[in-house]
């Protein structure tokens, strides 16, 4: 990189527009939305589209809800004008959809347009041509007036054709390309030109599409220019003013949100901003950001991985994993202080009510997404993640401490494997730490009577395998059990619930034992139909454990 960049690199220069509106504006409604993804998308792809794909997408578009589609260049290849005859002619446009085709001002290219179109019944006819400075002298080597003289003829031409075919209600629209690097005053007065030829009403509305060809400066920039063309153009109530953002400085959404807010009325994109260099402007998070400030965008992404996986099918191209809205991994906390917000809240939000999980700004259900997925373990994650999941998928509430336990044997396999774990590695490694616990004590069945004072019990269990008797009283149960044992260990806590709901739910037990010859608390669980001995195999399980880890136990045995 260059030591000074402004040897190399101009500031844009800023627009005059002392009496902007457009910061004070809300967006309130959606735009008009154009999908760009046969066209544009596609002339940007590395193997573009053949006419199954373009059939495909095409469907999926509709389903999606467009209702304006650009659906080829037609004279930029076979491949093009056939799709558009195939839609034409296997009426495959349905009643309320409008087809867009793109073409350049050169006569016979526009006269090819048209012959695709033959039998269209509604078709808005795009036409092009760059007015920056630099096209016109570097690419065209035109002035003003040619340049200006060069969209007029062309668009005469595509007056002329479309009234040779009166069956078809045609729309017309005009793109200054590269109008964001593009004198204001003369991409307004090659605007005004085309418009007075094309003669645009109220009822027929012409549309003048204003690109960022390539971005070029601040959003804020863009929504100036677009505000001063919002107030400056002629036949303003005959038009529809349009914006088509790409992405080179990263900034389409928002130059396409501020844009809105500065007078456009449509927009034109591609679905996850496919399209070319760094893409057009995504028409999914535009979308998905209206829908998350409580306006639906008339665009339905209620199955977004079905809608995700069309278009990589059709482009080849990965949805990066962070992609906003879509990508694997939006709707998922690796850290443990924000699994730990989302957790908690879940166990406050209620139904039908605004939406208030930390860090989700949208509910991963309205888009076909799961829960499943939101909080994942990794070596990053605390034991908020981890006591979710389990609770989540396996009807387990651990008491606080037993999550810090458990936490701290998970996060030791990780540090081992460096691996992620889901949910079932972590109940896998859950049943193996508390549930397996068969050495050497193994519950085998139990009898409880009633003495004067006392609680007192015999209880049967096999100790490393042979079949032992032992008795014990105390004020409970579970004192009784913990006296028989003769071990030398107390309970420190207990708590137990139902895992699920009706009459023949499974208990869990949680016990926490202490003892002089165990240096921490340990943590022991059962799970059984009957409370009672749920809580035995607890006492079991911690006890087993303290034998494997506090050999100073083993005294005891
Ligand atoms: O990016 C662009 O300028 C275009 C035009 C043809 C509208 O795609
Ligand atoms: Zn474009």
């Amino acid at each position: 990189m260059l030591k000074n960049p402004a040897q190399k690199y101009r500031q844009f220069a800023p627009i005059n527009l002392s009496e902007r509106t457009w910061p004070s504006k809300t967006i309130t409604h959606p735009p008009i939305w154009l999908s760009t993804d046969l066209r544009d998308g596609n002339q940007a792809l590395m193997e573009p589209m053949n006419i199954d794909k373009k059939v495909r997408l095409f469907k999926l578009l509709i389903n999606i809800g467009f209702k304006e589609i650009e659906v080829a260049f037609p004279s930029a290849s076979q491949t093009e004008f056939d799709f558009v005859r195939h839609l034409i002619e296997e009426k495959l446009i349905p009643e309320d959809v409008t087809i867009q085709v793109l073409t350049p001002a050169r006569e016979h290219l526009i006269r090819r347009t048209f012959e695709a179109l033959h039998g269209v019944k509604r078709a808005i006819v795009h036409l092009y041509n760059a007015t920056s400075s630099v096209f016109r002298r570097t690419v065209f080597g035109l002035d003003c007036p040619q340049t200006i003289n060069l969209a007029v003829t062309a668009t005469q031409l595509i007056k002329e054709l479309a009234t040779e075919q009166p069956n078809t209600h045609w729309q017309f629209q005009y793109s200054p390309e590269t109008f964001t690097a593009t004198e204001l005053n003369f991409a307004k007065e090659i605007c005004d030109a085309v418009l007075e030829v094309w003669q645009p009403t109220p009822q027929n509305k012409a549309i003048i599409n204003l690109p960022a060809t390539v971005e070029v400066a601040t959003p804020n920039v863009f929504a100036d220019q677009v505000e001063w063309m919002h107030n400056n153009l002629k036949f303003r109530d005959s038009l529809t003013l349009c914006v088509h953002p790409h992405n080179d400085r990263g900034c389409a959404i928002a130059a396409a949100e501020l844009a809105q807010m500065a007078g456009a009325e449509r927009v034109e994109g591609c679905l996850f901003g496919n399209g070319e260099r760094t893409g057009n402007v995504d028409l999914v998070t535009l979308a998905l950001n209206l829908y998350t400030q409580g306006i639906h965008p008339g665009l339905d992404f209620s199955n977004i991985n079905e809608v995700a996986r069309t278009i990589e099918n059709c482009t080849q191209l990965p949805i990066h994993p962070r992609h906003p809205y879509v990508g694997d991994l939006v709707f998922t906390a690796f850290s443990g202080s924000h699994q730990d917000a989302i957790k908690k809240g879940f166990a406050v939000q209620q139904p039908n009510t605004f939406w208030e999980i930390p860090y989700l700004p949208l509910d991963p259900k309205d888009v076909g997404r799961s829960y499943e997925s939101v909080v994942r373990v990794n070596s990053q994650s605390g034991k908020g993640g981890i006591a979710f999941l389990l609770e989540q998928d396996y009807n387990l509430v651990l008491p606080r401490r037993l999550q810090i336990e458990f936490s701290q044997i998970v996060q030791t396999v990780m540090d081992a494997t460096g691996k992620e774990m889901s949910s079932s590695d972590l109940w896998q490694l859950f049943e193996k730490e508390y549930l397996q616990q068969q050495e050497p004590f193994q519950y085998v069945s139990h009898q409880i009577y009633q003495s004067e004072e006392n609680q007192g019990l015999w209880a049967t269990l096999q100790k490393n395998g042979e079949t032992i008797a032992i008795h014990g009283e105390g004020n409970g149960p579970i004192d009784a059990f913990v006296n028989a044992l003769d071990l030398g260990v107390r309970i420190y806590n207990y708590s137990e619930h139902s895992r699920n709901r009706g009459s023949n739910a499974d208990a869990v037990a949680y016990v926490e034992i202490v003892g002089d010859s165990i240096s921490s608390s340990l943590h022991g669980i059962g799970i059984h139909s009957n409370i009672v001995t749920a809580s035995f195999i607890a006492i079991l399980s911690a006890v087993n454990r303290a034998v494997k880890t506090e050999v100073s136990l083993t005294k005891h045995l």
